[in-house]
């Protein structure tokens, strides 16, 4: 459900409808903002914010490609989450921080705009719902992801997710799922919201992230799962028919986790049935997210761990 009680906005924590910016600011005129999309799972043993760190270190990043600062260190955005999600008794959330520029400028250059900063946190379940497991049907889009050099896909910033819209208004509008994204080369880039992964005889293939992409945290959880579980991954270029021959497909992300994708262009991906990889994958990814049995250390605990 998309509310909850509570919002972190600039340095207090104020109630749901009061969280207003005015309408001239920067980000609504020119989209001048970065942002996150965080997990917290309700684990066996207790609430855990997954990756926490790795996403605040991606926002800074954002933030430093964008030129803005706020005194709020990674430290800082983490434990502001933690009383956050305890404020809204939450025991799983979506929890979304943005940093943006706010009123104080009409010209497109942006800094000489205040940088703001709110951290909204909420129920909400996989994107893909119940076809998270049985599988999603995917079209190549006719839009392509954003050139290399033009505005900056490392960045997770607000204005980006126009290129995303396009494609996901496109693939809605003629009976998909979700898009697939090719680079201005034409090579698989990712999805409007996902990174995406290839199974071709036993092997894993993922785009490299000079193929416009967002350098996904579940992505990079993927292949540390995979290489855990001594599968071979490679990143590399992947030509648009990669996605017609593929034995397995799936997307990955905070909001998507992993969603197997068993048809592309309505051509099946293999026998149009979830593959055995993705399987192991996603069950591994659950085993640390659900059970809690975390050999990478990537849970945060809200509150002392439950052993
Ligand atoms: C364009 C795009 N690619 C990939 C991802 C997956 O990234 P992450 O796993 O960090 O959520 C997202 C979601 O944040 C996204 O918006």
């Amino acid at each position: 459900m998309l509310e909850s009680k509570f919002i972190y906005f600039n340095g207090d924590f104020v109630s749901w409808n009061d969280a207003k910016i005015h309408i001239l600011s920067h980000v609504i005129q020119y989209g001048s903002g970065v942002f996150e999309g965080i997990r917290a799972y309700e684990t066996k043993l207790g609430t855990a914010i997954f990756r926490a760190y790795d996403h605040y270190k991606r926002l800074k990043e954002s933030m430093k490609i964008y030129r803005m600062e706020t005194k709020e260190t990674v430290e800082d955005y983490i434990s502001i989450t933690k009383e956050l999600l305890l404020r809204n008794e939450l025991k799983s959330a979506y929890i979304r921080p943005v940093v943006y520029r706010g009123l104080g400028s009409i010209s497109p250059n942006p800094l000489h705009a205040p940088v703001e900063t709110a951290i909204a946190a909420f129920e909400m379940p996989n994107l893909f719902n119940e076809k998270a497991s049985s599988g999603i049907n995917a079209c190549v889009s006719s839009y392509r992801r954003f050139a290399p050099d033009t505005t900056l896909a490392l960045a997770k910033a607000t204005g980006n997710y126009l290129n995303s819209e396009l494609a996901m208004i496109e693939a809605e509008e003629n009976g998909y799922d979700e898009a697939i994204m090719l680079d201005v080369f034409g090579y698989v880039a990712e999805g409007p919201g996902e990174n995406i992964f290839l199974v071709k005889d036993g092997v894993i293939y993922t785009p490299p992230l000079g193929s416009s992409i967002l350098k996904g945290i579940t992505r990079d959880s993927i292949i540390k799962i995979a290489e855990y579980l001594k599968l071979t991954v490679k990143e590399q270029n992947l030509p648009r028919e990669m996605l017609y021959v593929a034995d397995e497909i799936f997307f990955c992300g905070t909001a998507a986790e992993v969603t197997p994708i068993v048809s592309v262009d309505r051509i099946p991906v293999s026998d149009g049935k979830v593959g055995k990889v993705t399987k192991l994958i996603s069950e591994k990814f659950r085993e640390i997210v659900i059970d809690g049995v975390d050999p990478f250390n990537w849970l945060e605990f809200v509150e002392a761990k439950a052993y």
